[in-house]
C-alpha cells in the first residue's frame, strides 16, 4: 500500500510534542469516535508515556451511538477515561474539564501539600489530521483560533488559551500522523475522510464502505437505496446501487466511479445516518 509517513515527519513531530508534553498536566488525545482506533497513531502510548490522558471520542454525532457505548466501556477497561464530544456544536464539551482535574488530583494534591498555590490544569490537545483539532480549540476558547495548517515543521509562539477558571490549553495542537500498515485500517480512514481520497482508489474505499455496511447495517442501505436485500455479494450490491442511481455509462454498463462518489457523499453527509466503521470486536 501507498500511504505512508515520511519517517522524517514523524521523528520531527515527535521531538516537537516531547517539547511540548514538559509543559503540561494532561493530554487530550482526539480520536474519530467512529473509528477509534484506526484514527490513533500506534506510537501514541509510546509517545505520552505516562502523563495522565484523556480520550475524546469527537464527531460523536456522526458515530453509532450503541458502538460508542462499546468504545466507552473498551476504553474503561483499559483504564483509559473517555469523553464523548460534539466540537461542532459543543456537546459534551463541559465533562472535559471535570475529567482532567480528577486525572491530575493526586499530582495537585501533592503539589497543595507543599505549599505550591493551586493552578489551572494545563492541557495539551494531540490527534491525527482532520480529527476536529482546531473546530474543538475554537469551541473551547469561544473564539476563533487560526488553524494552524497540519505540518509538523511549523515553529510558533505557544499560547495558553483560558477555558474557564480551571483549563488552560496550548493553543497549537500535537500533530500525528495516522499510521498503518493493514489495508482495512487505510480504508476506515479513507471512509470518515481523515485521508485523501487521491491516496486510495475512490471505488475501492466505497467498495469496503459496501462490504462493512452490508453486514454491520444492512437495513440503512436497503432503506437508502430501495433494495430488495442485501444479501448478494459486495459487488453485486454496489452494483445494483449504481443501478438504482442511475450510475450508468452509455451501453448500460455500471458507472463505478460516478457509484462510488455517491456513496461516500451519502456516507459522509450523514444519509444513512450516523455510522461507526469499527467495533471493538473487530480486534
Ligand atoms: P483538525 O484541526 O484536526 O485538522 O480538524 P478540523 O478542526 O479542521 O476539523 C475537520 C473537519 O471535521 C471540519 O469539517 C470540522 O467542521 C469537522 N468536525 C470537527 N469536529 C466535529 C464534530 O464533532 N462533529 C462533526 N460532525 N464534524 C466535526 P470541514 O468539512 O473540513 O469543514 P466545515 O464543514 O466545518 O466547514
Amino acid at each position: 500500500m501507498q500511504i505512508q509517513w515520511f519517517p522524517g515527519h514523524m521523528a520531527k513531530a515527535r521531538r516537537q510534542i516531547t517539547e511540548k508534553l514538559k509543559m503540561i498536566d494532561v493530554v487530550f488525545e482526539l480520536v474519530d469516535a467512529r473509528i477509534p482506533l484506526s484514527s490513533r497513531n500506534p506510537m501514541i502510548d509510546d509517545i505520552v508515556g505516562n502523563k495522565p490522558r484523556l480520550v475524546l471520542l469527537n464527531k460523536s454525532d456522526m458515530a453509532d451511538p450503541a458502538v460508542t457505548k462499546q468504545w466507552q466501556d473498551y476504553f474503561a477497561e483499559k483504564d483509559i477515561r473517555t469523553v464523548t464530544v460534539n466540537s461542532k456544536t459543543g456537546q459534551g464539551l463541559n465533562r472535559i474539564s471535570e475529567v482532567a482535574r480528577d486525572l491530575v488530583k493526586e499530582k495537585f494534591d501533592k503539589m497543595i501539600e507543599k505549599g505550591v498555590k493551586p493552578r489551572a490544569v494545563r492541557a495539551l490537545i494531540l490527534g491525527i489530521p482532520n480529527v476536529g483539532k482546531s473546530t474543538l480549540i475554537n469551541r473551547l476558547a469561544n473564539k476563533k483560533i487560526a488553524k494552524t495548517g497540519d505540518r509538523p515543521g511549523i515553529t510558533q509562539r505557544q499560547q495558553w488559551i483560558k477555558v474557564g477558571k480551571e483549563l488552560e490549553l496550548l493553543d497549537t495542537p500535537g500533530i500525528l500522523w495516522p499510521k498503518f500498515e493493514d489495508q482495512t485500517t487505510g480504508y476506515r480512514l479513507a471512509v470518515t475522510g481523515a485521508i485523501k481520497d487521491e491516496i486510495l482508489d475512490f471505488g475501492d474505499i466505497a467498495f469496503f464502505a459496501i462490504q462493512y455496511m452490508k453486514e454491520a447495517y444492512p437495513d440503512r442501505l436497503i432503506e437508502r437505496y430501495k433494495l430488495e436485500d442485501v444479501s448478494a455479494p459486495p459487488l453485486e450490491v454496489f452494483e445494483e446501487i449504481g443501478k438504482k442511481r442511475g450510475c450508468l455509462l452509455k451501453g448500460g454498463e455500471i458507472d463505478y466511479e460516478k457509484a462510488a462518489e455517491i456513496i461516500l457523499r451519502d456516507i459522509r453527509s450523514e444519509k444513512l445516518g450516523p455510522l461507526s466503521f469499527e467495533r471493538p470486536s473487530d480486534f
